[in-house]
């Protein structure tokens, strides 16, 4: 059974079934290229069945170093940028309470993340939160080169070895890069930091089921068998090539056949702010595996209620380039009600009894309708709750949908040329040697 619904009612005065039906054979063409591996960036596909094939020892090893950095640490900070820390990130800010740094020991060690911009003020001000507290680092970089985490890396691995010595930096500081390669990889080795290792084949908008996000998460408290469980349900329902079986590949066509009307932005809006660094997880992970040779989705996110009151107007009467992708929660873990006043001074009291996930969920619904109405097609997809096994599921339907959508767009989705150009151009005005 699938913890993830696709409800696409919304959708049918924008395209047709038979439109949808259309691009069958072109999916069966790129399902094929993905499977067998003979389609652009197939040294890339590693993310495919890794649920599957990920190694017990391999779980185990970063059960045990989560337990020894929670028994050890008050304060847990994650250094990486992009797809070395937005997937970690976003399970904790879904699975865990809204405040859970504000917990104290018994929820384990606070988590912060570093070296994901290169401001002053934020990593200074870190330094001041973190001052007092014992201070564990996982410093997680594929490339091992990357500027913004290798210079909060400089600056956190001073603290912690100023504060317990080169000895006890090593007990805090573990390391996840490259099997053997890049510049991380020559200190871990050197200072004999604790590893783990990024696959080959995995890229960094691909790898939070690696140590990359599983590690981080795992500190947190959680339940990452559950969380791998979830995404091997996933790999299952959405390795089917029939679009009447596999709603990743139904979401991608979808996708492609709106981006084709016309409608060149993609905003996921969520109604819960559990899912809000979710949708920074999904805009990385389709932004920079479809935005190339000038073609490609521009996916955006809001989080409603909050935002309707401030997108909400550009949504309903603006350029009408856009469709949405309504992501849900189908019931909260806890349910709150709300009271009654005596003299119904806000004229609330209809709603009296009622939980807000009722309320919330007509927010979406009425909102769904006028955006619709408003001529914005669009579609939701419904997360049965929040639960590791259903984050699972989540994080492996949009690999596939956007490896999916990339191929029907006609782009390799497993790489990011783009990327380097601010890095050269960053690079000469530092006068960096060489460049
Ligand atoms: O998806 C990607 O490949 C990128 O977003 C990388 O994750 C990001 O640039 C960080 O790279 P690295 O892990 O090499 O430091």
């Amino acid at each position: 059974m699938s913890n993830l619904s696709l409800n696409c009612e919304n959708l049918k005065s924008f395209i047709s079934d038979q439109e949808v039906i259309n691009l069958q054979a072109q999916v069966n063409l790129c399902h094929d290229q993905l499977e067998g591996g003979t389609g652009e960036g197939a040294d890339y596909l590693g993310w495919l069945h890794l649920p599957s094939s990920i190694p017990d020892t391999n779980v185990a090893e970063i059960e045990s170093t989560a337990r020894s950095v929670r028994d050890l640490c008050e304060a847990f900070i994650v250094v990486g940028i992009g797809g070395s820390y937005l997937g970690s990130r976003a399970g904790i800010s879904f699975l865990n309470s809204s405040f859970s740094n504000q917990f104290g020991r018994q929820g384990g060690p606070e988590i912060y993340f570093a070296g994901q911009n290169i401001s002053s003020d934020y990593h200074a001000d870190l330094f001041d939160l973190i001052a007092g507290r014992d201070v564990c680092l996982n410093v997680i970089s594929k490339s091992g080169t990357t500027t913004e985490p290798a210079i909060a890396f400089r600056l956190l691995k001073e603290m912690v070895e100023n504060k317990y010595g080169a000895d006890g930096a090593r007990d805090r500081i573990v390391v996840t890069t490259d099997s053997s390669q890049g510049a991380l990889k020559s200190l871990a080795n050197d200072l004999g930091y604790k590893t783990f290792v990024i696959p080959d084949d995995v890229g960094g908008r691909y790898s939070v089921l690696t140590p990359v996000g599983l590690f981080p998460m795992a500190v947190a408290g959680i339940n990452i068998r559950e969380l791998l469980e979830g995404a091997r349900r996933g790999e299952t329902i959405y390795s089917k090539p029939s679009l009447d079986q596999n709603d990743a590949y139904r979401y991608a066509v979808i996708r492609q056949l709106l981006y084709q009307k016309g409608k060149t932005t993609e905003i996921l809006a969520t109604f819960q702010p559990a899912f809000g660094y979710l949708a920074e997880w999904w805009k990385q992970l389709a932004g920079e595996s479809e935005g190339k040779n000038l073609k490609g989705i521009f996916p955006a996110s809001v989080g409603f209620t909050s935002d309707l009151h401030s997108m909400g107007q550009w949504i309903q009467e603006g350029n009408r380039n856009i469709f949405e992708t309504f992501l849900t929660l189908e019931a909260s873990r806890r349910q709150l009600k709300i009271p009654a006043f005596q003299n119904d001074a806000d004229g609330l009291n209809y709603l009296a009894g009622e939980t807000l996930d009722r309320v919330n969920e007509k927010a979406w619904l009425g909102t769904a309708n006028a955006h619709k109405e408003g001529g914005v097609p669009n579609m939701t997809l419904k997360v049965k709750d929040r639960s590791p096994y259903s984050l699972g599921q989540l994080f492996y339907f949009f690999e596939r949908a956007v490896a999916m959508t990339g191929c029907l767009n006609g782009v390799n989705p497993f790489d990011q040329p783009g990327v380097e150009f601010y890095k050269e151009n960053m690079f000469k005005l530092l006068g960096k040697p060489g460049i």
